[in-house]
């Protein structure tokens, strides 16, 4: 065992897969087990972050497997309710490393600080006198940031843009480093704006980040090889995250006949405005869940997202998938503003914990890790809409969290999810009467 593949995780106990973690991550146990087992952070703590604290929340916290991006294996933490999400991400990364893993790469790595200016009578005149001023409105920007700019980064440039009658918009292009970066773009736009709306004759409009980060994107590739995308008979294998297709077992459609279902099922997104929804809804299972682990704001993702996905005017996917040659390839592009340092990351131990399992050292690896989850989940969904749908494994986990809610305790869990998966009956009553019949009782 190498890297990020760990066959037969999901087989293990919660307390077997920390400790094989803990060895294989050189991270203690201790520091493991004791970050995992509150949940992350205590109320006093929860108390110190927002208002109004009764308690905390808790989400469940797992690995996807098999991922490797840019050539580097990663244990990628995943934070998510939704079952199957883990499994899926971890059984499509496996296909794509076959043929070589995930290529990724950011565009580039700037925020925009946007300055509304409003009410102008001669915006072009506004425009000339604003750009003749630009060094010294960058030099406003820098004395907003002091110690973004010793850690290297900073303001890089201003952009202007006409809107409609009378109103202007001022861009201020930042580079956070390893920030996220919404406080200090931020304060660049609340110092910014006054210095620019003296110059411009504007009334000063909004002084606030855009989520809208398209000069930060992530754009992912990969390519699987036709027979890793064959299904193995019985398909309850949903669970075992770290199972491939077996080819040679495999009845059903050939792996050919599969990468046509995904390069159809993409192509259906791109031709309607309802599926895209969907579909980049697949790829924001896997990239939320990597930002929720890391402690990143999961709502400024999911707006950037959405709306690079409506940049052109309409509504596309994120992603595409096409053949080349015998091999289906997959593209994936969006905006991820993601940060290591700073925010959440400072009071939460489970955040600190996934950066570490993750192994980043910098913002842009952990984005583009990100983005190769959300691509790895989009080949999951689309492999199984293109063959047999997505409930019978969803429903076979679904079945899980039924015999646990049933009271099913340690291997129980197994017995009564595969008792109701066979008898097709995902009842809370079924889970109680198979529960009951296990212990004899
Ligand atoms: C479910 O969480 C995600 C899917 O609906 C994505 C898709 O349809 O592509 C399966």
């Amino acid at each position: 065992m190498s890297g990020s593949r760990l066959p037969g995780f999901y087989k293990l106990s919660v307390a077997e897969r920390r400790a094989l973690v803990a060895e294989r991550s050189g991270i203690d146990l201790q520091t493991l087990s004791s970050a995992l087992d509150s949940g992350g952070i205590d109320p006093a703590t929860a108390d110190k972050l927002v208002e109004n604290v009764l308690g905390t929340y808790s989400l469940p916290f797992g690995l996807a497997l098999n991922v490797q991006v840019n050539g580097r294996d990663r244990l990628v933490p995943m934070v998510v309710e939704e079952p199957s999400v883990i499994a899926a991400a971890s059984n499509a990364a496996r296909m794509v490393r076959n043929a070589g893993g995930f290529t990724a790469e950011m565009s580039e790595a700037l925020m925009i600080s946007q300055i509304e200016l409003r009410g102008l009578a001669d915006p072009d005149l506004a425009l000339r006198r604003l750009e003749t001023e630009t060094e010294h409105l960058l030099s406003v920007a820098r004395g907003a940031v002091p110690n973004l700019i010793e850690r290297g980064g900073g303001p890089r440039s201003i952009e202007l843009r006409r809107l409609d009658a009378g109103r202007l918009v001022l861009h201020v292009l930042v580079d956070c480093k390893d920030a996220m970066g919404a406080n200090l773009v931020n304060s660049i736009a609340e110092a910014v704006g006054p210095e620019a709306a003296g110059i411009s004759g504007a009334e000063l409009g909004l002084r606030i980040l855009s989520n809208l980060s398209d000069r930060r994107c992530a754009k992912v590739t990969c390519r699987v090889h036709p027979e890793h995308l064959r299904l193995s008979r019985p398909r309850a294998e949903a669970v075992p995250s770290d199972r491939m297709p077996a080819p040679e077992s495999a009845d059903g459609p050939s792996g050919s006949a599969i990468a046509d279902g995904i390069v159809a099922a993409s192509q259906f997104a791109e031709a309607d405005p309802y599926r895209p929804a969907t579909h980049n809804k697949g790829i924001m299972n896997g990239i939320d869940a990597v930002v929720i682990a890391t402690g990143n704001d999961f709502r400024a993702v999911e707006a950037g997202a959405h709306a690079f996905a409506a940049l052109s005017g309409r509504y596309r996917p994120l992603s595409v998938w096409r053949r080349d040659g015998q091999d289906l390839v997959g593209e994936l592009a969006l905006p991820l503003a993601l940060g290591i340092v700073g925010g959440t990351l400072r009071v939460h131990p489970a955040a600190r914990l996934a950066l570490a399992l993750l192994g980043v050292e910098r913002a842009d690896e952990l984005a583009l890790i990100a983005a190769s989850v959300g691509l790895a989940s989009n080949l999951a969904a689309l492999r199984a809409l293109a063959t047999e749908g997505i409930q019978r494994g969803h429903m076979s986990l679904h079945a899980r969290s039924v015999a646990v809610a049933a009271g099913a305790q340690g291997p129980e869990v197994e017995a009564v999810a595969g008792r109701l998966s066979e008898d097709g009956s995902i009842t809370l009553g079924a889970a109680i009467r198979a529960r009951s019949g296990l212990r004899g009782s």
